[in-house]
């Protein structure tokens, strides 16, 4: 994969990271991935377009989207020492740490020399990770990747198929994976992102790295979050649908409620995904004949929030986790793997992201800190203190 973003790796490090992949503008809600807006990718572009695209700088040709495409499928292939790796793992185990411990796993089988290969490896190997976990939480048998098929119907495939049936994938079904996958594929500095990048600037290997990126995404501030709206939706089902009483409570700090989905480190506008998802949710749901009244308690909460002088006056607004989980509950995946879909999807933006820090040689990680503690003293002996 030649071609890497590469810039002047001479520049002071003054702390910011400074990548030439994805670009944000807060206050505007605008976000760009290698000059290309989001809303152009996710209605054009397929999802290994645009992991090609974070990877190399540029949109690939026919030809070369044809080659990429073809190099995925060649690494669809299921790893028998991780399948029985995974088959052990308790079912107790949430999906995104299973993913975290099969992603570090894999250092044990590839080199981790063969770096081109590995980044392929990965990109075909998380969908898979996934179907597996998702087959052993209903008691099914595995359905084997499909290397006939593009990157979602396949991953569709390997997770509702039943074993030895046939199978049809939805179109409708394969579009909505494809935009979503492709609305979380970077995010400039975010927290699993920042830790992808920190821990690979030790050196630790690739998988290392992705496998420690996980773990942050799998947050609830973070990209758990698609998770805890899902909850939080069902919950306000639970009590009637009373909207009113959820904003309150999101407002009183002291009932430690946080209006999950609302909210951004960066957006202090509203998050272009979002506003993207909203409307692919009303289409999608429409489209699979899907009636969710959670859908509805989404858009009165939005609503009801965004005319809400707390949530305005801090900017408050809904972010790329607050209808997702719609869509996905809609497509069938069960509640506990839309983090797993959220790893999914910007597993190309951490490779990319990786392979730019590496690419420019930058240092190893090491935040700085403003000491703030003691000033210097004696020591006491026990019998004195
Ligand atoms: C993602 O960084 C990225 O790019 C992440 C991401 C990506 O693509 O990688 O975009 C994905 O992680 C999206 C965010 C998903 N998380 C959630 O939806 C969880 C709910 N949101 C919040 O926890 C919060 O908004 C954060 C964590 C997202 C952002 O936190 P900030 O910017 O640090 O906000 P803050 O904690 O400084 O809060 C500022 C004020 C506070 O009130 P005051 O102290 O000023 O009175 O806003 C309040 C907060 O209490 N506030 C909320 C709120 N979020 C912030 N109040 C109620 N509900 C909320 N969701």
């Amino acid at each position: 994969l030649t071609g890497y973003i590469t810039y002047d790796p001479g520049y002071k490090n003054t702390g910011a990271t400074k990548s030439a992949i994805t670009f944000l503008d807060g206050e505007e809600g605008i976000l760009r991935h290698c000059g290309y807006s989001i809303e152009e990718l996710a209605d054009k572009a397929s999802f290994l377009e645009v992991a090609y695209l974070l990877l190399h700088g540029e949109l690939p040709t026919q030809a070369q989207l044809d080659a990429f495409e073809a190099a995925v499928q060649k690494y669809t292939v299921a790893n028998q020492a991780l399948l029985n790796i995974a088959q052990v793992i308790p079912t107790s185990t949430h999906p995104m740490s299973e993913l975290s411990a099969l992603v570090g796993l894999m250092e044990g089988q590839y080199s981790t020399d063969e770096k081109e290969d590995n980044i392929l490896r990965l990109l075909a190997a998380l969908p898979i990770f996934a179907a597996w976990n998702y087959k052993k939480s209903i008691g099914e048998g595995i359905v084997a990747p499909d290397q006939s098929l593009d990157y979602c119907s396949n991953f569709l495939k390997m997770m509702f198929a039943k074993p030895g049936e046939a199978y049809e994938v939805n179109s409708i079904v394969s579009k909505a994976m494809n935009k979503l996958l492709i609305l979380h594929a970077d995010h400039e500095q975010n927290c699993s992102t920042s830790t992808v990048r920190l821990i690979g600037s030790s050196h630790a290997s690739l998988f290392s790295s992705i496998s420690g990126g996980i773990m942050a995404l799998f947050g609830p501030l973070h990209g758990g979050a698609n998770q805890a709206v899902i909850e939080m939706l069902e919950e306000i089902k639970q009590a009637g649908g009373d909207t009113a009483k959820f904003i309150e409570m999101a407002k009183d700090k002291n009932s430690g409620f946080r209006l999950m989905g609302f909210g951004h480190r960066v957006y202090k506008n509203f998050d272009p995904r979002a506003r993207i998802i909203k409307k692919a949710a009303d289409d999608v749901l429409s489209a699979l004949g899907v009636q969710d009244p959670i859908l509805k308690i989404a858009q009165e909460l939005e609503a009801a929030a965004l005319s809400d002088e707390y949530f305005v006056a801090r900017k408050l607004y809904p972010n790329v986790d607050f209808y997702s989980g719609i869509i996905y509950r809609a497509l069938g995946i069960p509640t506990n793997m839309f983090t797993i879909l959220f790893a999914i999807g910007r597993l190309p933006g951490w490779i990319a992201q990786h392979q730019e820090m590496m690419t420019n040689k930058e240092p190893i990680g090491r935040p700085r800190q403003i000491y703030v503690g003691a000033t210097p003293r004696a020591f006491v002996d026990i019998n004195k203190r």
